[in-house]
């Protein structure tokens, strides 16, 4: 383990680090919806449930397991117990699995961008993303050729990822500087937008209007854990190594308090922009909202130029604001998660920190060029729903035990509160021994018999062994062996 590790320049890098991992694409793409699916304002109950049952106490675990252990996920796992430590690899091999797709979605973002300019989309945004930005093939069968405006997107992304990270731990807590305030400003300014136009107030109408009958439902609270999981960027290897960085006396609580309302208020904030519109693109077309509510690549490479080519004035104006912000969101996302490989790699075999980011760079970029071709998007859509519906939970579960089991909460809570400003109770205690591991346990047996029963998204059968299993036990293997084999250096 590197002795003279490089520390977080000041407090508000690591924060800004952090909230930058966790605001991305979910909190445009997937909060909302989720919130208008499940029961609108009163959706908000169970989230905020969510945030306080597992969301800061997971941060905290996080930020205190990558701290103590000062390396990344398979040295913290192992600091506490030492055959755990594949848990850690696994959530960088998942992080890396994430981040090879993510850019391709960063990639479409950069055409977007050109594409504004001059409303490349013209009257039917669902055929030109379709059948000409990614001339999707008739299943993930049909690989077809390379689409060559993503792959350019896809280098300059890769290259991005590259030159933030290339200085380390240093030029990250510069670059949050700025990639964290501005998809912010972006989002103000589509939000004021959309606001001011006509059908807005409907369109809100249909995001917050509560429906608490749905609270009676548990998939409704499950959704919520999901989500809060997913857009803390929890589980993913990530968080674990930017704590690596931080000095000793460093605050865990606060931080973890920051981090999540940033990231939460954030998402609320969103809602508002992607309501707003909708409900001017709803009063364009007469229709009712609801039948133009979409979420994820159907929301921002379909509905939203949609919507801006329906604006009265500076239509490419704001098609260049909301894709800078998809790529700003997205771009803090992605270089976290390589980091979060990056780190426990470099710490492991002591290799360099510019070799070993090289390589992942390069690595991720040839992967990526898979999602480049037509067929590209089915497997980005299977990967996603694997990686997400079991890796994350898989990890997050495994660190509760280790965490509140292995170790014991208490002495764990005490560490947390020797260098914390805000002292945390026994509640932590009983979310991460009890409550949280229940709900992921849960959510993990629900999803593997969904899973195991019917087929994703209709795709053959063998194309989720491919994308979804096979790569997740792939994953696992892996992950062993990379814990068997990095035994000795790790604990020296
Ligand atoms: N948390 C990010 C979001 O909400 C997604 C993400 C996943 C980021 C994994 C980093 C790691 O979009």
């Amino acid at each position: 383990m590197a002795i003279n590790r490089e520390n977080w320049t000041s407090r508000t890098s690591f924060i800004m680090a952090a909230v930058g991992s966790a605001i991305g694409l979910g909190n445009v793409w997937r909060f909302p919806y989720i919130a208008y699916e499940n029961g609108g304002g009163a959706f908000l109950i169970p989230y905020f449930f969510a945030l306080f049952t597992c969301g800061f106490p997971l941060l905290m675990v996080e930020f205190m397991m990558g701290k103590r252990a000062r390396g990344g996920a398979p040295q913290a796992f192992r600091s506490i117990r030492p055959f755990m430590s594949w848990a850690g690899w696994l959530a960088c091999l998942c992080a890396f699995i994430i981040v090879t797709y993510y850019c391709s979605i960063m990639a479409w973002s950069w055409d977007y961008i050109w594409y504004s300019l001059k409303l490349a989309w013209g009257g039917d945004a669902g055929n030109f993303f379709k059948h000409h930005v990614l001339d999707l093939t008739s299943g993930p069968g049909v690989l077809g050729k390379i689409q060559e405006p993503i792959l350019i997107g896809l280098i300059l992304t890769w290259i991005a990822i590259l030159a933030v990270l290339w200085k380390g731990i240093a030029s990250v807590g510069k670059v949050v500087l700025i990639t964290v305030p501005l998809p912010l400003i972006c989002l103000i300014i589509l939000a004021i937008r959309g606001l001011t136009l006509p059908g807005a107030i409907d369109g809100i109408t249909y995001y917050l209007q509560p429906d608490f009958s749905k609270l009676s439902n548990p998939r409704v609270w499950l959704a919520a854990y999901g989500q809060i999981l997913f857009s803390l960027s929890l589980g993913q290897a990530v968080l674990l190594a930017y704590a690596s960085y931080l000095p000793g006396d460093a605050d865990i609580a606060n931080n973890a308090f920051l981090t999540g309302f940033i990231n939460c208020g954030f998402s609320f904030f969103a809602g508002f922009a992607v309501f707003s519109a909708l409900g001017f693109l709803a009063y364009q077309i007469g229709v009712p909202v609801q039948d133009v509510v979409k979420s994820g690549p159907d929301l921002a490479f379909v509905t939203y130029p949609t919507i801006i080519s329906q604006l009265p004035f500076w239509a490419p104006f704001f098609g260049v604001v909301f894709f800078v912000m998809l790529l700003t969101l997205g771009i803090d996302s992605a270089f976290a998660l390589v980091e979060g490989f990056a780190t426990p790699l470099k710490d492991a075999t002591g290799i360099r920190h510019t070799r070993v980011v090289l390589w992942l760079c390069i690595t991720g970029l040839a992967i990526g060029i898979l999602y480049t071709t037509r067929g590209g998007f089915h497997w980005l859509d299977i990967v996603d729903k694997y990686v997400s519906d079991f890796g994350l939970v898989t990890i997050a579960l495994a660190e509760c035990v280790v965490v509140g089991w292995f170790f014991g909460a208490k002495r764990f809570r005490k560490e947390i509160n020797d260098t914390s400003e805000i002292r945390i109770g026994v509640w932590w205690d009983i979310c991460i021994t009890v409550i949280t591991p229940l709900v992921l346990g849960v959510t993990l047996i629900l999803s593997l018999v969904i899973g195991i029963r019917q087929p994703y998204g209709g795709y053959p059968q063998w194309a989720n062994w491919v994308g979804g299993w096979g790569m997740i036990i792939l994953a696992i293997l892996i992950s062993v062996f990379l814990g068997m084999k990095f035994k000795r250096k790790e604990t020296e």
